[in-house]
Protein backbone atom coordinates (compact mmCIF):
# COMPACT_ATOMS: atom_id res chain seq x y z
CA UNK A 1 0.00 0.00 0.00
CA UNK A 2 1.36 3.70 -0.81
CA UNK A 3 2.57 5.92 2.02
CA UNK A 4 -0.65 8.08 0.48
CA UNK A 5 -2.63 5.89 0.32
CA UNK A 6 -2.16 5.54 4.17
CA UNK A 7 -2.41 8.55 4.85
CA UNK A 8 -5.82 9.15 2.89
CA UNK A 9 -7.09 6.34 5.34
CA UNK A 10 -6.71 8.91 8.44
CA UNK A 11 -8.11 11.45 6.66
CA UNK A 12 -11.96 12.83 7.14
CA UNK A 13 -13.04 11.78 3.98
CA UNK A 14 -12.35 8.16 4.30
CA UNK A 15 -13.19 8.48 8.12
CA UNK A 16 -17.08 8.47 7.04
CA UNK A 17 -17.02 5.42 5.29
CA UNK A 18 -14.50 3.66 8.01
CA UNK A 19 -16.61 5.02 10.84
CA UNK A 20 -19.86 4.28 9.34
CA UNK A 21 -18.19 0.08 9.19
CA UNK A 22 -18.86 0.44 12.95
CA UNK A 23 -22.28 1.85 12.81
CA UNK A 24 -25.61 1.00 13.17
CA UNK A 25 -28.76 2.34 12.08
CA UNK A 26 -31.57 2.20 14.70
CA UNK A 27 -35.22 2.75 13.34
CA UNK A 28 -38.49 2.43 15.15
CA UNK A 29 -40.91 1.71 13.24
CA UNK A 30 -44.42 3.25 13.15
CA UNK A 31 -43.32 7.16 12.64
CA UNK A 32 -45.52 8.81 9.81
CA UNK A 33 -43.47 10.23 7.34
CA UNK A 34 -44.45 13.91 5.67
CA UNK A 35 -42.71 17.08 4.19
CA UNK A 36 -40.68 17.80 1.30
CA UNK A 37 -37.11 17.01 0.95
CA UNK A 38 -34.18 17.79 -1.99
CA UNK A 39 -32.59 15.12 -3.95
CA UNK A 40 -29.07 15.20 -4.11
CA UNK A 41 -26.81 14.77 -7.33
CA UNK A 42 -26.94 11.00 -9.30
CA UNK A 43 -23.94 8.78 -7.69
CA UNK A 44 -23.81 6.59 -11.00
CA UNK A 45 -23.43 10.58 -13.07
CA UNK A 46 -20.84 11.73 -10.64
CA UNK A 47 -18.66 8.84 -10.80
CA UNK A 48 -17.97 8.56 -14.45
CA UNK A 49 -17.97 12.22 -14.99
CA UNK A 50 -15.20 12.52 -12.36
CA UNK A 51 -13.21 10.03 -14.02
CA UNK A 52 -13.97 11.90 -17.53
CA UNK A 53 -12.02 15.13 -15.75
CA UNK A 54 -8.61 12.71 -16.35
CA UNK A 55 -9.68 13.30 -20.33
CA UNK A 56 -7.84 16.64 -20.32
CA UNK A 57 -5.01 18.85 -18.34
CA UNK A 58 -7.49 21.88 -18.03
CA UNK A 59 -9.60 22.47 -14.84
CA UNK A 60 -13.30 21.00 -14.83
CA UNK A 61 -15.86 22.26 -12.41
CA UNK A 62 -18.33 19.55 -11.00
CA UNK A 63 -21.81 20.84 -9.39
CA UNK A 64 -23.99 18.62 -7.10
CA UNK A 65 -21.50 15.90 -6.34
CA UNK A 66 -22.97 13.93 -3.49
CA UNK A 67 -21.25 13.90 -0.29
CA UNK A 68 -20.66 9.87 -0.35
CA UNK A 69 -18.06 7.48 0.47
CA UNK A 70 -17.98 6.48 -3.35
CA UNK A 71 -17.75 9.83 -4.11
CA UNK A 72 -14.92 10.88 -1.65
CA UNK A 73 -13.21 7.52 -3.34
CA UNK A 74 -13.36 8.53 -6.83
CA UNK A 75 -12.05 11.89 -5.86
CA UNK A 76 -9.02 10.17 -4.01
CA UNK A 77 -8.73 7.89 -7.01
CA UNK A 78 -8.04 10.72 -9.28
CA UNK A 79 -5.62 12.37 -6.49
CA UNK A 80 -3.40 9.16 -6.66
CA UNK A 81 -3.74 8.90 -10.36
CA UNK A 82 -1.85 12.78 -9.98
CA UNK A 83 -4.98 15.27 -10.72
CA UNK A 84 -5.13 17.75 -8.15
CA UNK A 85 -8.77 18.24 -6.63
CA UNK A 86 -10.11 20.33 -4.40
CA UNK A 87 -13.88 19.61 -3.08
CA UNK A 88 -15.75 21.99 -1.11
CA UNK A 89 -19.83 22.00 -0.63
CA UNK A 90 -20.40 19.61 -3.73
CA UNK A 91 -18.27 21.36 -5.76
CA UNK A 92 -15.37 19.03 -7.40
CA UNK A 93 -12.81 21.06 -9.24
CA UNK A 94 -10.60 18.86 -10.70
CA UNK A 95 -7.16 19.56 -13.16
CA UNK A 96 -5.32 16.85 -14.59
CA UNK A 97 -2.06 18.00 -15.67
CA UNK A 98 0.11 14.91 -15.36
CA UNK A 99 -1.53 11.66 -14.53
CA UNK A 100 0.09 8.27 -13.97
CA UNK A 101 -1.55 5.30 -16.04
CA UNK A 102 -1.20 2.73 -13.48
CA UNK A 103 -4.38 2.33 -11.41
CA UNK A 104 -3.12 -0.78 -8.40
CA UNK A 105 -5.66 -2.81 -6.91
CA UNK A 106 -5.28 -1.09 -3.31
CA UNK A 107 -6.63 1.95 -4.89
CA UNK A 108 -10.07 0.15 -7.00
CA UNK A 109 -10.34 -2.45 -4.71
CA UNK A 110 -12.74 -1.13 -2.53
CA UNK A 111 -15.13 0.10 -4.93
CA UNK A 112 -15.74 -1.66 -8.00
CA UNK A 113 -17.11 1.66 -10.31
CA UNK A 114 -13.50 2.72 -10.36
CA UNK A 115 -13.27 0.62 -13.47
CA UNK A 116 -14.37 3.97 -14.60
CA UNK A 117 -10.84 5.28 -15.16
CA UNK A 118 -10.16 2.57 -17.72
CA UNK A 119 -11.61 4.92 -20.74
CA UNK A 120 -10.22 8.04 -19.84
CA UNK A 121 -7.06 6.72 -19.02
CA UNK A 122 -6.71 5.01 -21.99
CA UNK A 123 -8.49 7.75 -24.24
CA UNK A 124 -5.62 10.18 -22.81
CA UNK A 125 -2.64 8.25 -22.28
CA UNK A 126 -2.73 5.27 -24.63
CA UNK A 127 -1.95 2.90 -22.18
CA UNK A 128 -2.80 2.30 -18.98
CA UNK A 129 -2.91 -0.75 -16.41
CA UNK A 130 -6.29 -0.76 -13.49
CA UNK A 131 -6.25 -3.63 -11.46
CA UNK A 132 -9.73 -5.48 -11.99
CA UNK A 133 -11.84 -4.19 -8.78
CA UNK A 134 -13.32 -7.50 -7.95
CA UNK A 135 -16.46 -9.47 -7.12
CA UNK A 136 -19.78 -8.00 -5.55
CA UNK A 137 -22.72 -9.53 -3.65
CA UNK A 138 -25.24 -8.49 -6.03
CA UNK A 139 -23.84 -10.76 -8.55
CA UNK A 140 -20.77 -12.04 -11.30
CA UNK A 141 -19.69 -8.56 -12.66
CA UNK A 142 -17.56 -9.34 -15.38
CA UNK A 143 -15.90 -6.33 -17.48
CA UNK A 144 -15.73 -8.32 -20.47
CA UNK A 145 -17.91 -5.94 -22.96
CA UNK A 146 -15.85 -3.16 -21.76
CA UNK A 147 -12.57 -4.71 -22.51
CA UNK A 148 -14.46 -5.84 -25.97
CA UNK A 149 -15.34 -1.88 -26.61
CA UNK A 150 -11.48 -0.79 -26.27
CA UNK A 151 -10.51 -4.04 -28.55
CA UNK A 152 -12.97 -2.77 -31.40
CA UNK A 153 -11.34 0.76 -30.72
CA UNK A 154 -7.79 -0.92 -31.44
CA UNK A 155 -6.28 -1.63 -27.84
CA UNK A 156 -4.26 -4.94 -27.05
CA UNK A 157 -5.69 -6.01 -23.85
CA UNK A 158 -3.80 -8.80 -21.59
CA UNK A 159 -5.76 -9.45 -17.97
CA UNK A 160 -3.16 -11.51 -16.19
CA UNK A 161 -2.59 -11.42 -12.29
CA UNK A 162 -5.91 -9.20 -11.79
CA UNK A 163 -5.02 -6.74 -13.94
CA UNK A 164 -5.63 -5.20 -16.76
CA UNK A 165 -2.79 -4.19 -19.38
CA UNK A 166 -4.28 -2.07 -21.99
CA UNK A 167 -1.66 -0.83 -25.05
CA UNK A 168 -3.24 1.62 -27.33
CA UNK A 169 0.08 3.47 -28.59
CA UNK A 170 -0.26 3.32 -32.15
CA UNK A 171 -3.62 5.17 -31.40
CA UNK A 172 -7.11 4.35 -31.30
CA UNK A 173 -9.23 4.13 -34.54
CA UNK A 174 -12.89 4.25 -34.50
CA UNK A 175 -15.41 1.87 -35.81
CA UNK A 176 -18.53 -0.35 -35.08
CA UNK A 177 -18.93 -2.36 -32.20
CA UNK A 178 -22.10 -4.01 -30.24
CA UNK A 179 -21.79 -3.57 -26.63
CA UNK A 180 -24.98 -5.83 -25.63
CA UNK A 181 -24.48 -8.73 -23.27
CA UNK A 182 -26.49 -11.05 -22.48
CA UNK A 183 -27.98 -9.36 -19.29
CA UNK A 184 -28.50 -6.28 -21.66
CA UNK A 185 -26.47 -3.30 -22.33
CA UNK A 186 -24.02 -2.21 -19.46
CA UNK A 187 -23.74 1.50 -18.11
CA UNK A 188 -19.96 1.47 -17.17
CA UNK A 189 -19.09 -0.40 -20.04
CA UNK A 190 -20.86 2.17 -22.21
CA UNK A 191 -19.33 5.08 -20.14
CA UNK A 192 -15.57 3.81 -20.67
CA UNK A 193 -16.09 3.12 -24.37
CA UNK A 194 -17.53 6.54 -25.09
CA UNK A 195 -14.71 7.93 -22.95
CA UNK A 196 -12.14 5.81 -24.72
CA UNK A 197 -13.76 6.67 -28.20
CA UNK A 198 -13.84 10.76 -27.92
CA UNK A 199 -10.41 10.88 -28.68
CA UNK A 200 -9.79 8.55 -31.35
CA UNK A 201 -9.14 8.92 -34.84
CA UNK A 202 -12.73 8.84 -37.09
CA UNK A 203 -16.16 7.51 -36.10
CA UNK A 204 -16.92 4.98 -33.53
CA UNK A 205 -20.54 3.82 -33.48
CA UNK A 206 -21.67 2.04 -30.59
CA UNK A 207 -24.74 -0.27 -30.89
CA UNK A 208 -26.76 -2.07 -27.30
CA UNK A 209 -24.91 1.03 -25.61
CA UNK A 210 -27.10 1.88 -22.29
CA UNK A 211 -29.28 4.72 -22.79
CA UNK A 212 -29.83 5.33 -18.74
CA UNK A 213 -29.92 9.19 -17.90
CA UNK A 214 -26.61 9.00 -16.47
CA UNK A 215 -25.02 7.48 -19.56
CA UNK A 216 -26.26 10.81 -20.89
CA UNK A 217 -25.05 13.17 -18.47
CA UNK A 218 -21.82 12.08 -18.81
CA UNK A 219 -21.96 12.78 -22.34
CA UNK A 220 -23.61 15.95 -22.13
CA UNK A 221 -19.99 16.81 -19.52
CA UNK A 222 -17.88 15.10 -22.58
CA UNK A 223 -19.39 17.34 -25.46
CA UNK A 224 -19.02 20.37 -22.85
CA UNK A 225 -15.25 19.14 -23.02
CA UNK A 226 -15.81 19.65 -26.68
CA UNK A 227 -16.54 16.16 -27.63
CA UNK A 228 -18.54 15.28 -30.86
CA UNK A 229 -21.31 12.82 -30.02
CA UNK A 230 -24.33 11.97 -30.84
CA UNK A 231 -27.54 9.74 -29.92
CA UNK A 232 -26.66 9.67 -25.76
CA UNK A 233 -29.63 8.33 -24.31
CA UNK A 234 -30.39 5.97 -26.91
CA UNK A 235 -29.23 2.48 -27.81
CA UNK A 236 -26.56 3.85 -30.84
CA UNK A 237 -24.48 6.43 -29.56
CA UNK A 238 -22.34 8.04 -32.80
CA UNK A 239 -18.66 9.46 -31.15
CA UNK A 240 -16.77 11.72 -33.95
CA UNK A 241 -13.02 11.46 -32.29
CA UNK A 242 -11.59 14.66 -32.00
CA UNK A 243 -7.60 15.97 -31.02
CA UNK A 244 -8.37 17.01 -27.75
CA UNK A 245 -10.78 17.92 -24.91
CA UNK A 246 -10.93 21.36 -22.83
CA UNK A 247 -11.60 21.76 -19.07
CA UNK A 248 -15.78 22.52 -18.70
CA UNK A 249 -18.48 23.15 -15.67
CA UNK A 250 -21.17 20.60 -15.18
CA UNK A 251 -24.19 20.22 -12.55
CA UNK A 252 -24.86 16.59 -12.14
CA UNK A 253 -28.33 15.47 -12.68
CA UNK A 254 -31.02 14.51 -10.15
CA UNK A 255 -30.21 10.85 -8.47
CA UNK A 256 -32.89 8.92 -9.81
CA UNK A 257 -32.83 6.12 -7.30
CA UNK A 258 -32.28 7.97 -4.43
CA UNK A 259 -35.75 10.02 -5.46
CA UNK A 260 -37.25 6.84 -6.36
CA UNK A 261 -36.24 5.35 -2.63
CA UNK A 262 -38.05 8.10 -0.83
CA UNK A 263 -40.92 7.55 -3.12
CA UNK A 264 -41.32 4.57 -1.90
CA UNK A 265 -40.60 5.50 1.38
CA UNK A 266 -43.49 7.79 0.64
CA UNK A 267 -46.19 5.36 -0.48
CA UNK A 268 -45.57 2.98 2.67
CA UNK A 269 -46.47 5.25 5.11
CA UNK A 270 -47.01 8.72 6.34
CA UNK A 271 -49.15 11.84 5.25
CA UNK A 272 -47.35 12.94 1.39
CA UNK A 273 -44.08 12.56 0.67
CA UNK A 274 -42.58 15.65 -1.94
CA UNK A 275 -39.34 15.11 -3.62
CA UNK A 276 -38.15 18.57 -4.94
CA UNK A 277 -35.05 18.88 -7.65
CA UNK A 278 -35.74 15.66 -9.10
CA UNK A 279 -36.47 14.85 -12.83
CA UNK A 280 -39.70 13.15 -13.47
CA UNK A 281 -39.03 12.31 -17.10
CA UNK A 282 -35.99 10.08 -15.37
CA UNK A 283 -38.81 8.15 -12.93
CA UNK A 284 -41.64 7.17 -15.02
CA UNK A 285 -41.27 3.49 -15.16
CA UNK A 286 -41.07 4.03 -11.02
CA UNK A 287 -43.81 6.63 -10.46
CA UNK A 288 -46.05 4.68 -13.12
CA UNK A 289 -45.89 1.38 -11.36
CA UNK A 290 -46.66 3.25 -7.84
CA UNK A 291 -49.98 4.94 -9.63
CA UNK A 292 -50.73 1.45 -11.47
CA UNK A 293 -50.85 0.48 -7.51
CA UNK A 294 -53.36 2.59 -6.74
CA UNK A 295 -50.75 5.42 -4.80
CA UNK A 296 -51.88 9.02 -5.26
CA UNK A 297 -48.66 10.27 -7.15
CA UNK A 298 -48.94 14.13 -8.32
CA UNK A 299 -46.23 14.95 -10.68
CA UNK A 300 -44.78 18.31 -11.36
CA UNK A 301 -42.03 20.00 -13.99
CA UNK A 302 -39.45 19.19 -10.92
CA UNK A 303 -41.38 17.58 -8.28
CA UNK A 304 -43.40 14.08 -7.05
CA UNK A 305 -45.45 13.94 -3.91
CA UNK A 306 -46.73 10.75 -3.52
CA UNK A 307 -49.35 9.56 -0.47
CA UNK A 308 -50.16 5.86 1.09
CA UNK A 309 -53.54 3.82 -0.08
CA UNK A 310 -54.00 1.16 2.43
CA UNK A 311 -56.51 -0.40 -0.81
CA UNK A 312 -53.42 -0.50 -3.16
CA UNK A 313 -53.75 -3.70 -5.07
CA UNK A 314 -50.24 -5.88 -5.44
CA UNK A 315 -47.79 -5.66 -8.90
CA UNK A 316 -45.81 -7.64 -11.17
CA UNK A 317 -42.47 -6.45 -12.34
CA UNK A 318 -39.50 -7.11 -14.04
CA UNK A 319 -36.24 -5.24 -13.90
CA UNK A 320 -34.58 -3.86 -17.64
CA UNK A 321 -32.37 -2.11 -18.74
CA UNK A 322 -33.50 2.05 -18.97
CA UNK A 323 -36.25 3.13 -20.20
CA UNK A 324 -37.33 -0.72 -18.06
CA UNK A 325 -37.28 -0.87 -14.42
CA UNK A 326 -34.53 -0.38 -12.76
CA UNK A 327 -32.61 -2.88 -11.17
CA UNK A 328 -31.50 -0.46 -8.67
CA UNK A 329 -35.21 0.04 -7.16
CA UNK A 330 -35.85 -3.51 -7.01
CA UNK A 331 -34.89 -4.29 -3.34
CA UNK A 332 -37.01 -1.24 -2.24
CA UNK A 333 -40.17 -2.56 -4.24
CA UNK A 334 -39.83 -5.60 -2.35
CA UNK A 335 -40.10 -3.60 0.73
CA UNK A 336 -43.32 -1.78 -0.65
CA UNK A 337 -44.85 -5.08 -1.80
CA UNK A 338 -44.47 -6.27 2.06
CA UNK A 339 -46.59 -3.84 3.21
CA UNK A 340 -49.39 -4.18 0.15
CA UNK A 341 -52.34 -6.24 1.15
CA UNK A 342 -51.61 -8.83 -1.80
CA UNK A 343 -49.67 -10.55 -3.66
CA UNK A 344 -46.76 -9.30 -6.26
CA UNK A 345 -44.16 -10.99 -8.18
CA UNK A 346 -40.72 -8.96 -8.62
CA UNK A 347 -38.46 -10.68 -11.54
CA UNK A 348 -34.81 -9.57 -11.75
CA UNK A 349 -33.38 -9.98 -14.99
CA UNK A 350 -30.24 -7.77 -15.12
CA UNK A 351 -28.35 -9.07 -11.78
CA UNK A 352 -30.48 -12.36 -11.39
CA UNK A 353 -29.05 -13.12 -8.09
CA UNK A 354 -29.96 -9.97 -6.28
CA UNK A 355 -32.30 -10.86 -3.77
CA UNK A 356 -30.28 -11.18 -0.23
CA UNK A 357 -32.60 -8.22 0.95
CA UNK A 358 -35.32 -10.93 1.22
CA UNK A 359 -33.73 -13.10 3.70
CA UNK A 360 -33.33 -10.41 6.13
CA UNK A 361 -36.97 -9.24 5.61
CA UNK A 362 -38.31 -12.33 6.19
CA UNK A 363 -36.46 -11.80 9.63
CA UNK A 364 -38.78 -9.61 9.71
CA UNK A 365 -42.26 -11.65 9.08
CA UNK A 366 -42.22 -10.86 4.88
CA UNK A 367 -43.96 -13.84 3.38
CA UNK A 368 -41.40 -13.97 -0.03
CA UNK A 369 -40.68 -17.21 -1.88
CA UNK A 370 -37.92 -17.36 -3.81
CA UNK A 371 -37.88 -19.42 -7.45
CA UNK A 372 -35.03 -18.26 -9.45
CA UNK A 373 -34.78 -14.71 -9.94
CA UNK A 374 -38.47 -14.26 -9.51
CA UNK A 375 -39.67 -13.23 -5.85
CA UNK A 376 -43.22 -13.79 -5.31
CA UNK A 377 -44.30 -11.93 -2.03
CA UNK A 378 -47.46 -12.39 -0.30
CA UNK A 379 -47.70 -8.57 1.51
CA UNK A 380 -49.73 -7.16 4.49
CA UNK A 381 -48.80 -9.16 7.34
CA UNK A 382 -47.17 -7.41 10.29
CA UNK A 383 -43.99 -6.74 10.11
CA UNK A 384 -41.94 -6.67 13.36
CA UNK A 385 -38.59 -5.29 13.84
CA UNK A 386 -34.96 -7.55 13.81
CA UNK A 387 -31.46 -7.04 14.01
CA UNK A 388 -31.10 -7.16 10.16
CA UNK A 389 -27.78 -7.05 8.04
CA UNK A 390 -27.05 -4.90 5.21
CA UNK A 391 -25.60 -6.78 2.27
CA UNK A 392 -25.42 -4.16 -0.80
CA UNK A 393 -26.56 -0.51 -1.22
CA UNK A 394 -29.78 -1.11 -2.67
CA UNK A 395 -30.66 -4.06 -0.10
CA UNK A 396 -29.60 -1.83 3.02
CA UNK A 397 -32.05 1.07 1.72
CA UNK A 398 -34.79 -1.61 1.12
CA UNK A 399 -34.12 -2.84 5.05
CA UNK A 400 -34.62 0.87 6.39
CA UNK A 401 -37.88 1.16 4.39
CA UNK A 402 -39.10 -2.31 5.87
CA UNK A 403 -37.57 -0.44 9.18
CA UNK A 404 -39.83 2.70 9.13
CA UNK A 405 -43.30 0.25 8.35
CA UNK A 406 -42.18 -2.52 11.11
CA UNK A 407 -43.19 -2.71 14.33
CA UNK A 408 -40.77 -1.88 17.01
CA UNK A 409 -37.01 -1.25 16.80
CA UNK A 410 -35.08 -2.78 13.69
CA UNK A 411 -31.50 -2.45 13.75
CA UNK A 412 -29.24 -2.16 10.61
CA UNK A 413 -25.78 -3.46 10.28
CA UNK A 414 -23.02 -2.64 7.89
CA UNK A 415 -24.22 1.13 7.74
CA UNK A 416 -21.11 1.99 5.32
CA UNK A 417 -23.13 0.32 2.50
CA UNK A 418 -25.67 2.91 2.90
CA UNK A 419 -23.33 5.82 3.15
CA UNK A 420 -21.90 4.79 -0.13
CA UNK A 421 -24.81 5.84 -2.30
CA UNK A 422 -27.39 7.86 -0.16
CA UNK A 423 -25.97 11.25 0.90
CA UNK A 424 -27.44 12.03 4.63
CA UNK A 425 -30.22 9.16 4.32
CA UNK A 426 -30.97 9.09 8.32
CA UNK A 427 -31.31 13.12 7.95
CA UNK A 428 -33.40 13.53 5.16
CA UNK A 429 -36.04 10.74 6.48
CA UNK A 430 -35.75 12.27 10.41
CA UNK A 431 -36.82 15.75 8.55
CA UNK A 432 -39.65 13.67 7.29
CA UNK A 433 -40.49 12.86 11.03
CA UNK A 434 -39.00 9.28 10.72
CA UNK A 435 -37.36 7.72 13.89
CA UNK A 436 -33.66 6.75 13.55
CA UNK A 437 -30.66 7.16 15.11
CA UNK A 438 -27.28 6.21 14.43
CA UNK A 439 -25.12 4.32 16.75
CA UNK A 440 -21.71 2.65 17.59
CA UNK A 441 -21.72 -0.60 16.70
CA UNK A 442 -19.96 -2.48 20.19
C1 LIG B 1 -24.34 0.35 -13.23
C2 LIG B 1 -24.72 1.08 -11.95
C3 LIG B 1 -25.45 0.14 -10.99
C4 LIG B 1 -26.63 -0.53 -11.70
C5 LIG B 1 -26.18 -1.17 -13.01
C6 LIG B 1 -27.34 -1.70 -13.83
C7 LIG B 1 -22.97 2.74 -11.74
C8 LIG B 1 -21.82 3.24 -10.96
N1 LIG B 1 -23.53 1.59 -11.31
O1 LIG B 1 -23.41 -0.66 -12.85
O2 LIG B 1 -25.92 0.91 -9.88
O3 LIG B 1 -27.18 -1.52 -10.87
O4 LIG B 1 -25.49 -0.20 -13.83
O5 LIG B 1 -28.24 -0.67 -14.12
O6 LIG B 1 -23.42 3.35 -12.67
N2 LIG B 1 -22.15 -7.18 -17.77
C9 LIG B 1 -21.46 -8.13 -18.51
N3 LIG B 1 -20.24 -7.77 -19.00
C10 LIG B 1 -19.70 -6.54 -18.81
C11 LIG B 1 -20.42 -5.61 -18.05
C12 LIG B 1 -21.65 -5.95 -17.55
O7 LIG B 1 -21.93 -9.23 -18.72
O8 LIG B 1 -18.60 -6.28 -19.30
C13 LIG B 1 -23.48 -7.54 -17.21
C14 LIG B 1 -23.56 -7.41 -15.70
O9 LIG B 1 -23.06 -8.57 -15.07
C15 LIG B 1 -25.03 -7.19 -15.49
C16 LIG B 1 -25.42 -6.34 -16.71
O10 LIG B 1 -24.41 -6.58 -17.67
O11 LIG B 1 -25.71 -8.41 -15.56
C17 LIG B 1 -25.51 -4.85 -16.43
O12 LIG B 1 -24.32 -4.41 -15.80
P1 LIG B 1 -23.75 -2.94 -15.98
O13 LIG B 1 -24.75 -2.09 -16.66
O14 LIG B 1 -22.41 -3.02 -16.62
O15 LIG B 1 -23.57 -2.48 -14.48
P2 LIG B 1 -22.57 -1.38 -13.99
O16 LIG B 1 -22.30 -0.43 -15.10
O17 LIG B 1 -21.42 -2.02 -13.33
Amino acid sequence: MCEDFEEWLATDSFRSTKHSSMEKLIVHGGAPLKGRINISGSKNSSLPILAATLLTNDTCTIRRVPDLSDTNYMVRILGELGAEVERASGVVVVKAEKIKSVAPYDLVRKMRASICVLGPLTGRLKECTVSLPGGCVIGDRPVDLHLKGLEALGAQILVEGGDIFVNAKKGFKGGPMNLMGKHGSTVLGTDNVMMAAVLAKGITTIEGAAAEPEVEDLANFLIKMGAKIEGAGTNRITIEGVKELHGAEHVVIPDRIEAGTFLVAGAMLGDGVTLKRVMPEHMKTVTDALIKCGFPVDITKDSITVKPNPNAKGFDLTTLCYPGFPTDMQAQMCALACVINDTSTITETIFPQRFMHCAEMKRMGANIDLQGATARIRGGSVMKGAPVMASDLRASAALVLAGLVAEGKTEINRLYHIDRGYEHLDDKLAALGAQLERVQDK
